[in-house]
């Protein structure tokens, strides 16, 4: 459910370029550590591949709240990145870019989305584990970390109404 006030509009648009600077400086704060940010050229080459990457305004400032973006496979989807501005932390912001996602990995017949996740960010594994995300697999040394590498852990949702929906 989206808790922020209900006197805030938000806009919903696409990512593009120009956008870049400003959704870096916002999830490097949102982030525990710069380290575990995207950089300027992940974003830019998810915008070039054509991946879904969308960001999430307040309508009247423009300031940009949240990013999201993921990419489409056969019949499936993989989130790569999500992230919010601190400042609006815990208002349901997150769930409700993952229900748009959903939203289109229905329009789209996928019948999953997959995703990894540091085991040391309890935020976003609480998220998953809310909306319906499984662990199902582990990735070692995956990424980066402030000291040598860090594991994955792999989550999946299976879509309700999909083709996987009774594993
Ligand atoms: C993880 C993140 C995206 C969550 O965004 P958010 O908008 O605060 O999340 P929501 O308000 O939509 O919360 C939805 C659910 O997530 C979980 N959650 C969110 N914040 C939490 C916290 N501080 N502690 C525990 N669980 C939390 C809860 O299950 C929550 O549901 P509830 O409020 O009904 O308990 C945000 O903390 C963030 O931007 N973190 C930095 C970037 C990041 O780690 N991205 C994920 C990469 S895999």
């Amino acid at each position: 459910m989206d808790r922020a006030p209900s006197n805030v509009r938000w806009v919903d648009r696409p990512l593009v370029e120009a956008d870049i600077a400003a959704v870096v400086a916002m999830e490097q704060d949102a982030c525990t550590h710069a380290l575990h940010a995207w950089t300027p050229e992940n974003y830019r080459s998810s915008i070039r591949a054509g991946y879904w990457a969308r960001v999430r305004c307040e309508a009247e400032s423009g300031q940009i709240v949240a990013v999201c973006v993921a990419m489409d496979g056969f019949d499936e989807v993989h989130l790569l990145n999500i992230a919010v501005a601190r400042a609006w932390h815990g208002q349901g912001l997150a769930r409700a870019l993952l229900a748009i996602l959903e939203a289109r990995c229905h329009d789209r017949q996928a019948a999953r989305i997959w995703l990894e996740v540091r085991p040391s960010n309890v935020r976003a594994r609480a998220l998953y584990t809310q909306l319906g995300y499984e662990s199902v697999g582990l990735r070692k040394q995956y990424y980066p970390a402030e000291q040598g590498r860090e594991d994955a852990i792999v989550m999946r949702r299976v879509l309700p109404g999909g083709p996987d929906a009774l594993d």
